[in-house]
């Protein structure tokens, strides 16, 4: 499906749908929905004095206008006037994809939502609708042999001024393109460990390095081995799939030549998360194919690095690993040593995530000068008792840095939340036997998980977000549909856009 511009005017355009928005408390509609109306003789004006339609952010009707070119008149809520935000038109452009692939429309024409009466900035808006067209209209169908519900062949945002036309053009195409790389994490998540095991990650990985003019690195077990990964290679021992260590770097030129630090991006690729010996209750387990979302992140943020010009280079690393109990696999009270030398006592193998993720950190720090490190992971089940589905945990010491990524959040919709990650926490992760444990008592699961990371991030500018709320949704309202959400590329892309503006 494509997202593209057209210059002219919504109410002639011939298309399966034509969607606009309409705030709450709307009698007569203006602008482009107006000359709709008018060239449907009044089909919408006659529907909203019905009553049945208020505009609220989360409704949508279907017109059948008599006359004009729109076959389907597509009405969303945009909400109060006055209250607009980027992220109610994207969920207003998610809405109406969605709706028309249910109606297999073939093709939908829309405008930039919020962007006139509603007073948002004409190119975020264009940007945050074409992104929420992409999203709206997102399936996986990979595994369905009857796909029912045919993909759109187009989404139209008409403009009918030439100058805004070109304006808004190559925010569209920015949009489309971040969209896409959120559908492609999804995709990765979304898809059964069977078929995304750590070396299928891995080719994934390279795949897309060529594709974009990154360069791939996938570490083997043995060079894991003597770098000494200890908490990645212990993770991955109970599986017949070997872990791996995938190392992206984007405009890093050749040594010698100076070079600006790197933002490095870490994510958790666990490809299914059993819990290992310590193993998962049976209920809900085959979800945790999805323990790879922090990975599929930080490829989907690849994917769309070339839509951003970074005076900066961009470093991405994937720790990844299937834990499965099995012969070998880590038992209870083994002791790893991690790349640092930090050994640790594994009293759960379930609290997998930050071994490798521990490992990865230490990788960074060795091996490059970040100006700054983010490492996402669905880590903890606690974050999402502490915040439901409707945030992501932040956590850091860096104050700057938490500002930057809880404005990026807001900006793309992808929001987060700060909880502590005091040194007052690391005190139970002490170990009778080792330096530390990796697993400490329930409470404050979520901090504990964090502390044990700040152990191995020290010396560096970090923060860590627990995907583990917002990688996967049950409400199919928002994300179009259930399951993974690609939750955090554009959130990264967000940040190191600006980032890029403030270096
Ligand atoms: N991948 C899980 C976290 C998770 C749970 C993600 C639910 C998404 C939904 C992680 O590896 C895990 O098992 N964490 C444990 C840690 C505990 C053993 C200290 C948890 O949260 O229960
Ligand atoms: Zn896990
Ligand atoms: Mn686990």
């Amino acid at each position: 499906m494509d997202v593209v511009l057209r210059r002219g005017d919504l109410a002639t355009r011939t298309a399966g749908a034509v969607a606009v928005g309409v705030f709450e408390g709307t009698k007569r509609v203006s602008g482009a929905a107006g000359a709709l109306d008018r060239a449907t003789r009044g089909a919408i004006t006659a529907f909203l004095k019905t009553g049945d339609f208020s505009g609220r952010p989360d409704e949508t009707a279907v017109l059948y206008p008599a006359t004009g070119k729109a076959r389907r008149v597509i009405l969303v809520g945009l909400g109060v006037p006055g209250t607009m935000t980027l992220h109610r038109a994207r969920v207003a452009a998610a809405l109406a994809a969605n709706r028309a692939r249910e109606l297999k429309a073939g093709t939908l024409a829309t405008i930039v939502h919020g962007a006139g009466s509603g007073g948002l900035d004409p190119l975020a808006a264009a940007q945050a609708c074409a992104e929420g067209a992409m999203l709206g209209h997102y399936r996986h169908t990979a595994y369905r042999t009857a796909p029912t519900l045919p993909a759109l062949k187009r989404v139209e945002i008409v403009e009918r001024d030439a100058a805004m036309a070109a304006r808004v053009k190559p925010a569209i195409a920015r949009g489309a393109a971040w969209g896409e790389a959120v559908c492609f994490a999804r995709d990765l998540a979304a898809t059964p460990g069977q078929d995304l095991t750590p070396d299928d990650l891995g080719r994934r990985a390279k795949e897309l390095a060529r594709a974009t003019g990154a360069k791939a690195h996938v570490l083997a077990v043995h060079e894991l081995e003597r770098i000494g990964l200890g908490g990645l290679l212990g993770v991955g021992r109970g599986s017949v799939h070997p872990p791996r260590l995938i190392v992206l770097e984007h405009g890093i030129g050749a040594r010698g030549r100076s070079q600006a630090p790197p933002l490095v991006v870490i994510g958790k690729g666990v490809t299914f998360d059993t819990g290992g010996i310590s193993l998962k209750p049976r209920e809900n387990m085959h979800k945790m194919k999805y323990d790879m979302s922090g990975a599929a992140a930080v490829l989907g943020f690849f994917q769309a690095l070339p839509t951003l010009d970074l005076p900066f280079p961009v470093v991405g690393l994937i720790p990844t690993a299937e834990n499965m109990p099995g012969g070998r696999a880590l038992k209870p009270g083994d002791v790893v040593r991690m790349m640092d030398g930090t050994t640790v006592e594994v009293t759960n193998t379930d609290a997998e995530g930050r071994l490798l993720l521990g490992d990865a950190l230490c990788y960074a720090r060795r091996n490059y000068s970040p100006r700054a490190v983010v490492d996402l992971a669905t880590l903890t089940g606690s974050v999402g008792i502490a915040l439901g589905p409707h945030a992501a945990g932040l956590f850091t010491d860096d104050d700057a840095m938490a500002e930057a990524l809880e404005r990026a959040g807001l900006a793309s919709g992808e929001r987060l939340w700060r909880l502590p990650v005091w040194d007052d926490y690391l005190p139970s992760m002490r170990s009778d036997t080792a330096d530390l444990v990796n697993s400490g008592p329930r409470e404050g699961g979520a901090s504990l998980a964090a502390a044990f990371l700040k152990h191995f991030a020290r010396g560096l500018r970090w923060a860590h977000l627990d995907i583990a709320s917002t990688a996967w949704t049950n409400s199919s309202r928002e994300a179009g549909s259930t399951g993974p959400t690609g939750f955090g590329v554009r959130l990264l892309l967000e940040w190191a856009r600006n980032e890029a503006a403030s270096a």
